[in-house]
């Protein structure tokens, strides 16, 4: 059986996320995760922010902390809110540890080693009067596209044209507002991912049948438009040092200009995927330190190096935006390492071990708020913190899961919220368990019934609940969540139908062994319930497990349909639990929209 490694997409230090980011990355890989553990398969599921660039800086100068402080910080809220939503990562890492440190400068030396990285002069903007050169969105000014006077270094937001900071007219520094400026030329590291263009097409073009339409077709497009050869280094004082020094010479014999590079840092889109395996290293490390022991690299290395790895199934989760970095940058940063160029320009595997790429990659669509962005800028929509304090965390992920923006965009109102949670968890899931649990403790004794043996109606539900049940397994295993959440939700309703049918409340006065036989049954799809929701609505799961006496989280049912609902012993105690979902009120709606704004503000975004 092989083993399942998750990442999704590392979230940006600079602020609480909202419901999009969990959306789109952070809570598909998080039902994937508890899908798998609960399958029996060995699971490891990593997540990190995503700490260093040009926004960290300004976010924590804006705060008056410097970066580090900030990133601590906001690091420790981000963990906290991600665990109150119910993310199961084994590791929540952070991309300024010392180990991402560690493994981003092996892995740029092995590259520049094995041939792939070249230095160039470019030109950039410094400021006289902040004494510093001023990256991306550091520096201010007219676009040379559309005459925009506010266009910032790296784009445009008026004609949303790429921008060089070189580019702009009438530069300005966004730190100071000085126009004091001038251009310099400064020493930099480039990646040659030109040379991985065919390696890269071919490798896409073989994943053609296993990734999603959307995910190869925005990595062939990036292919198609040439690739670039990628700048890996920025003229800032927050991230992962070059430090060249100790650098062997590449296969021309060359070594770098160690003195040119000092001071400067990796680019963030550089050292950020790399996290993914350092923050496998971190978790190793912690787990060790909690045990008492020196943390051994063979057991993060097995998850990321061939051939120990190679039972391994990689699967990255990660919004569109982010398609092209782990479809071309991460890869080529390790194909780099995984090979070498020699000085007759032929390829040749590396004397390591490998590293592992990625095998699955789901990739996401925008989640939308009213037709418009959510957007962590001018904080619309709702985040994470706000929607706690509103709601429990089992209606936002069930309402996201059943809403992933998967073939589109998928937009959330207030309204639709309130609709769908209302008529899915507190009508057809809640209901169902109150009703059978209420039911038991005041005819039953609180015990599920004995005797009896099942008929028609209880062959039926059997056959109806296992064919539901693999269509929900398939599905999950395809990673296609709002067709999971539909067959959850049809799993439910065919229990709330069987009870309706079987209808024990009648039969208790005529039959009442014929109603022992339809109280075991309900109880018996509570268990399964419980077991089957939990990677969606894992807080409610537990509460339904605990009262039927089932032990949390269970094992995901066998699909040989053996048993299915034939799992809890005669005479075993339950008790129902409290009301489970309430539901949202229309005043509720409205307060809500009042305060986060409803469609007219979502219209005026669009
Ligand atoms: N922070 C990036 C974003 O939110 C995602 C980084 S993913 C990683 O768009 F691969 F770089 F880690
Ligand atoms: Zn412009």
């Amino acid at each position: 059986m092989s083993r399942i490694l998750i990442t999704s997409a590392l979230p940006y230090i600079n602020g609480i996320k909202h419901l999009g980011t969990l959306a789109g990355s952070m809570l598909p890989a998080d039902v994937y995760a508890r899908f798998q553990r609960s399958r029996g398969r060995e699971t490891l599921y990593i997540c990190a922010t995503d700490e260093h660039g040009t926004p960290t800086e300004l976010a924590a100068a804006e705060k008056g902390q410097d970066p580090a402080t900030f990133c601590a910080e906001q690091h420790r809220i981000q963990h906290d809110l991600g665990r109150a939503f119910g993310l199961s990562w084994d590791h929540f890492g952070r991309s300024s540890s010392p180990q991402n440190h560690r493994l981003t400068q092996r892995f740029a030396q092995t590259l520049w080693e094995a041939g792939f990285i070249e230095e160039r002069v470019t030109q950039q903007v410094y400021s006289n009067a902040d004494r510093r050169f001023l990256p991306d969105r550091y520096v201010i000014g007219t676009c040379p596209h559309c005459g925009y006077d506010a266009a910032r270094g790296d784009q445009c937001e008026n004609c949303t044209r790429v921008l060089d900071p070189a580019d702009l007219l009438k530069p300005r520094s966004a730190v100071s507002g000085s126009e004091d400026i001038e251009i310099r030329g400064s020493k930099h590291l480039f990646l040659r991912q030109s040379l991985f263009a065919g390696k890269l097409r071919t490798w896409i073009e073989g994943k053609r049948a296993q990734w999603p339409h959307l995910v190869t077709s925005i990595a062939l497009k990036w292919l198609d438009e040439g690739l670039q050869d990628r700048g890996i280094t920025r003229d800032l004082e927050w991230g992962v040092p070059v430090n060249a020094m100790d650098w062997g010479p590449n296969p021309e014999g060359q070594l770098p200009d160690a003195a040119g590079l000092a001071g400067k840092v990796f680019y963030v889109w550089f050292d950020a995927p790399i996290e993914y395996i350092a923050a496998t290293w971190e978790w190793v490390t912690s787990r060790a330190k909690e045990a008492g022991r020196d943390p051994d690299d063979a057991e993060w290395e097995r998850w990321w190096r061939l051939p120990q790895a190679s039972d391994v199934t990689y699967v990255e989760f990660m919004g569109k935006d982010n398609v092209p970095f782990h479809t071309v940058g991460f890869p080529c940063t390790l194909i780099g390492v995984n090979e070498r160029l020699e000085a007759d320009g032929a390829w040749r595997p590396s004397e390591n071990a490998p590293w592992k790429l990625v095998d699955q990659l789901k990739g996401f669509n925008w989640l939308d708020y009213y037709g418009g962005k959510f957007s962590t800028s001018q904080q619309r929509g709702v985040f994470m913190d706000h929607a706690l304090e509103l709601l429990p965390a089992d209606y936002w992920r069930w309402w996201i899961t059943a809403n992933t923006p998967e073939t589109s965009d998928a937009t959330f109102t207030w309204e639709q919220f309130r609709d769908q949670v209302n008529a899915d968890l507190a009508d057809v899931l809640g209901n169902f368990v109150n009703r059978i649990l209420k039911f038991t403790e005041s005819r039953f004794d609180g015990a599920v019934p004995d005797g009896g043996s099942p008929g028609p109606l209880e062959e039926k539900l059997e056959a109806d609940v296992l064919a539901k049940l693999r269509e929900l397994t398939g599905h999950i295993e395809d990673r296609e969540f709002r067709k999971s959440a539909t067959a959850l939700r049809q799993l439910w309703v065919l229990g709330n139908q069987y009870l309706t049918e079987a209808a024990p409340w009648t039969a208790m006065k005529t039959d009442p062994v014929r109603a022992a036989v339809a109280v075991r049954y309900g109880l018996n799809l509570v268990a399964l319930f419980a077991k089957v929701s939990e990677p969606f609505i894992p807080f409610t799961a537990e509460k339904i497990a605990l009262a039927v006496g089932e032990g949390f989280p269970g094992r995901w049912p066998d699909l040989d349909g053996l048993h299915l609902l034939r799992t809890l012993e005669p005479g075993r105690k339950v008790a129902a639990p409290e009301v489970l979902f309430r539901k949202i009120e229309e005043t509720q709606v409205a307060d809500w929209r009042e305060r986060f704004g409803g469609p007219e503000q979502g219209a005026e975004s669009a």
